[in-house]
């Protein structure tokens, strides 16, 4: 093993023997380290021009996010940043603090490369996510692309004045903002994907930030195909700028392993690919350019990259790989990117998304 993927994978080993939840504190106390941080940037992927992306009116390094839920409280966003990512979606911030469910709430199902969870939206509130997102933004420049992520409190919510304050509160200190409504673990977020409700809402958010960055609705899995012609275009009618598909699986897909799969709360990982990507393919084609995508739902090798990308995807976000296989993951993808754009000929992600051909897949590749 070398120096450099030793510094990667070591730290992460240990943290396997530790239960998920205290792995991930360990993670983001380790991030906040400022010679940890310097360390692990030290051994980080390198990005090209073939990766770079124009989207949301900015470009990105690559395509690759982190998907919001890892930095819930936006502690950590420019270490993660220099690991490799091409952008980082902290949150879901809610507008008070709060511990979410009780222990235990999050379940490795390391056999079917998937998670199980029901965290709650446990978070530092909307106070503390300012002021670190305020000075993630101070200085001149674009600096490094980030989005918030905003949801409700389980207590006391009033849905239409908790978005509208919180986009209102946000919009000067993110690159993009996300209206998360497909949690499974707050009662009541998902109806409010409901035409009538979504429409509702949508109208109040802007109403209230009519000057804002670009805002994305972050779908559920679990939505019926039927509804989806109704909630694309009342996302475009209402002026918001795209969609993320998706976030975690109510669902259980047959075939899982473990004693864990009867945990309640949403599955993610290798398990949700084939819905997430089958949804973002929809998506696309019922939006038609009108909004802008980002894919996210098992994805674990350059391979599911180029599959969401040309599905529709604009960008895409990952998570649990991410959580099995720590900062090695995000050279290992691009490796693995480059090379599927290499075997269909095309000399970057814009030419592959044009093409819109069918998947590549590199042979070793898992
Ligand atoms: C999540 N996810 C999530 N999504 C969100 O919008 N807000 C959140 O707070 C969280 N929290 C969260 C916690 C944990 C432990 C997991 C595993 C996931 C969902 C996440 O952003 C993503 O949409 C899904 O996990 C699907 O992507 P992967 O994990 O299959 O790559």
């Amino acid at each position: 093993m070398t120096l450099r993927s030793s510094t990667l994978t070591l730290p992460l080993k240990l943290s396997r023997r530790l239960g998920p939840e205290r792995a991930h504190r360990l993670a983001i106390g380790a991030l906040s380290v400022p010679l940890v941080a310097r360390v692990a940037g030290w051994a980080a992927s390198a990005d090209d021009d073939g990766l770079a992306v124009e989207a949301l009116g900015r470009r990105f390094a690559n395509p690759i996010g982190l998907a919001a839920g890892f930095d819930k409280d936006a502690r950590v966003v420019r270490q993660l940043g220099r690991l490799g990512f091409g952008f980082v979606e902290a949150g879901t911030v809610t507008p008070r603090p709060q511990s979410g469910n009780p222990r235990p709430r999050l379940f490795r199902l390391p056999e079917d490369g998937a998670v199980i969870n029901r965290m709650g939206f446990n978070n530092q509130g909307l106070d503390q996510f300012l002021e670190r997102a305020r000075r993630l933004r101070a200085g001149s420049g674009p600096g490094f692309p980030f989005g918030a992520n905003v949801g409700i409190n389980k207590e006391g919510a009033d849905p239409l004045r908790d978005y509208a304050h919180l986009v209102r509160t946000l919009a000067p200190h993110a690159d993009y903002l996300v209206i998360n409504l497909s949690s499974p673990n707050t009662p009541g977020l998902r109806d409010l994907q409901q035409a009538d409700r979504l429409r509702e809402l949508l109208d109040a958010i802007v109403s209230a930030a009519p000057a804002r960055p670009p805002v994305l609705v972050k779908l559920a899995p679990d939505l019926a195909d039927e509804s989806l012609p109704g909630i694309v275009e009342i996302v475009v009618q209402a002026g918001l700028d795209g969609l993320i598909v998706s976030n975690t699986l109510l669902a259980r897909p047959p075939g899982l392993h473990g004693p864990h799969i009867r945990e309640a709360g949403g599955l993610s990982g290798r398990p949700l690919k084939p819905r997430s990507t089958a949804m973002l393919a929809e998506v696309a084609r019922l939006s038609a350019g009108r909004l802008t995508l980002i894919g996210c739902g098992g994805i674990e090798t350059g391979s599911d990259i180029l599959e969401k990308l040309q599905a529709g995807a604009d960008l895409v976000q990952l998570y649990t790989a991410f959580a099995y296989e720590g900062p090695a993951l995000l050279g290992r993808l691009k490796r693995e990117l480059r090379q599927a754009l290499q075997a269909g000929g095309w000399s970057s992600i814009g030419d592959a998304r044009a093409a819109g051909r069918s998947v590549v897949h590199i042979a070793g590749e898992r």
